[in-house]
């Protein structure tokens, strides 16, 4: 199911959102804040990952969506870019076996042929370790932009089928780089800002968007379960009305 969109089919809907898609954000205004250099927020805010990996698992999601570094980022001082690159690292290298541990599948989304071979190489051997796990996917989306993956997707269907004169949302989507997941039931953006970024655009069709002036630094178990409350009072109505939503509901 998992390659079909949302506007062709209408998905079951949960009590708990199956898949979360987070933009981390506010990480230099928490450490401005506290009159700290950025680089500190972004290290509290690789902790605020490890916490909302555990709460996930503890609320029974199934897909943990994160947007770690934008193909936009590129555009920020090259000192923090490669603090961040640093920080990438170091957290690949600390958290990777204890994620295994714990049944978590990691994925790392984007396009990966930027970054040094070494982490290149980090992340092809995270992802084979952890790839038959099944209790928690968490996606990392680093060098990651929306418009990019519609690209990709349509030049890699190009590419496997010359000639091709048409094409259908069906044929696009199983290449897509998050097709191995459902869509994002819930989006969440902490630090303030109500946009999308050039993130998941085409996956975001129909999720329900949330939004927070949390700093990520400070989003933890409980900010997550207030967003699932607001989560739970929407109705998901998929283009129908809101009687024929209660009418499914009553019929199942
Ligand atoms: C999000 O925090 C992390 C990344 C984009 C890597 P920011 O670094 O954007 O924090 P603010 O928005 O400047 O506070
Ligand atoms: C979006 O945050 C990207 C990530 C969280 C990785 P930004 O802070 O880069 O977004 P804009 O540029 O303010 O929209
Ligand atoms: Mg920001």
């Amino acid at each position: 199911m998992a390659d079909l969109s949302t506007t062709q089919t209408i998905p079951s809907v949960e009590a708990i959102p199956q898949h979360i898609a987070i933009i981390m954000d506010g990480n230099g205004r928490w450490a401005t804040k506290r009159f700290m250099p950025r680089v500190a927020g972004h290290s509290k805010g690789v902790e605020a990952v490890r916490v909302m990996v555990e709460a996930c698992i503890e609320q029974g999601v199934r897909y943990l969506t994160l947007f770690a570094f934008s193909s936009e980022n590129w555009r920020r001082p090259e000192e923090e870019v490669s603090i961040l690159m640093r920080l990438f690292m170091i957290a690949l290298d600390r958290e990777v076996s204890r994620m295994h541990n714990n049944a978590i599948c990691l994925k790392v989304v984007g396009d990966l042929s930027r970054f040094s071979e070494e982490l290149q190489q980090k992340i092809r051997q995270a992802e084979m370790l952890t790839k038959d796990n099944t209790r928690l996917t968490v996606t990392i989306c680093a060098n990651y932009g929306g418009r990019w993956d519609v690209i990709e997707a349509m030049n890699k269907l190009l590419a496997a089928r010359p000639g091709i004169e048409q094409i259908s949302e069906s044929d696009l989507t199983p290449y897509l780089s998050m097709a191995y997941a459902p869509e994002p039931d819930l989006f969440i953006r902490t630090g303030g800002e109500q946009r999308i970024s050039n993130f998941l655009l085409w996956q975001l069709a129909y999720t329900e968007l949330y939004f927070t002036e949390t700093y990520w630094p400070d989003f933890g178990r409980s900010e997550l379960a207030k967003a699932i409350q607001s989560y739970q009072q929407r109705e998901r109505r998929f283009g129908r009305t809101s009687a024929q939503v209660l009418e499914t509901k009553k019929a199942s």
